[in-house]
């Protein structure tokens, strides 16, 4: 049974199969006849709230020949202490697939493994590969092979996203560089065994001078909304603005995962003049899910 719960246990022809499959999801977008989810249908249990995520799915899913349950996980037993190992085993024997959107990692690592059909990671605390999957798919269609490339996360270094910047980075091979607070940085473990071409860095001009892409996120994600006092003022150093996006490479991308906060991780003006880029890699979300969605559907049964 494959799952896809992070980026961690793929190698890198796994993903860029993925990721020319997106490609061709997109071209072919419209057009093509193949549906691979006919016949089934596909819970997406959401603990957070989700714009792109939970549209690209449901889009994806009918897309694909599917149809989907968009449940919200405080509105089933499971947010009234019903074990996810026993939601997982009824859903199991009922749906064919299932998006999961929450908090601790290991609940959806345990729903794959009592639920027993293919199950997506839709973003938990611990990582977002789906996330990762568009951006990836962004960045090589916008400049090309992405392995000579020095890719540069700015912001909350131990987050969801960051992480999974790390896994696709030990994938690729490019260098990515983490420019956060130094009680923000990733995990220290994870670091050591991530490789010398990731580099954990506190001062933002040495991390953005030879970017060719500026990537950041939101100060408080979802679930720190305690810290956010402090996390504003801790991070108010690495707002991406004018001065610091010229300090980047001639012609680099910024790219966000959204929703964006203007005026705290990056400015008005830097967000928009780079619109068409991160309104592109939402829009990849799609495209990158569906090509998931066929994977597992195809390699799941
Ligand atoms: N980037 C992202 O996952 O957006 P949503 O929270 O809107 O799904
Ligand atoms: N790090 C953010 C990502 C939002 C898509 C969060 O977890 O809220």
């Amino acid at each position: 049974m494959k799952h896809f719960l992070s980026l961690e246990p793929f190698d890198q022809p796994t993903l860029v199969e993925l990721l020319d499959l997106a490609d061709q999801m997109k071209k072919d977008r419209g057009s093509h006849s193949s549906q691979p989810l006919s016949g089934q249908t596909w819970a997406m249990i959401f603990s957070k709230s989700s714009t792109r995520t939970r549209v690209s799915f449901e889009v994806g899913i009918r897309e694909l020949g599917g149809k989907v349950l968009f449940l919200a996980a405080n509105e089933m037993q499971l947010g009234r202490g019903e074990p996810i190992k026993d939601t997982a085993r009824v859903l199991g024997r009922m749906v064919h697939g299932a998006v999961i959107r929450t908090y601790d990692h290991q609940d959806v690592m345990d729903f794959a493994h009592f639920g027993n059909i293919p199950t997506i990671n839709a973003l938990t605390d611990h990582a977002h590969p789906c996330q990762i999957m568009a951006d990836l798919m962004t960045i090589r269609s916008k400049l090309g092979d992405l392995s000579n490339k020095v890719i540069t996360f700015v912001g909350d270094g131990a987050c969801n996203v960051a992480t999974s910047w790390i896994y696709a980075a030990m994938k690729f091979g490019f260098e990515l560089r983490i420019a956060s607070p130094k009680a923000f940085s990733p995990d220290a473990s994870l670091i050591a065994q991530a490789g010398d071409k990731i580099k954990v860095i506190h001062r933002m001009d040495e991390a953005v001078a030879g970017s060719h892409v500026l990537y950041t996120d939101v100060w408080v994600s979802m679930g720190k909304e305690e810290e956010s006092a402090s996390r504003l003022k801790e991070f108010e150093p690495y707002q991406i603005n004018t001065a610091i996006m010229n300090q980047a490479l001639p012609g680099a991308l910024l790219m966000h995962c959204l929703p964006a906060y203007r005026g705290k991780e990056v400015t008005e003006e830097i967000l928009e003049g780079h619109a068409d880029t991160i309104f592109e890699q939402a829009e990849n979300r799609l495209h990158a899910q569906k090509a998931i969605l066929s994977w597992l559907a195809v390699e799941g049964r």
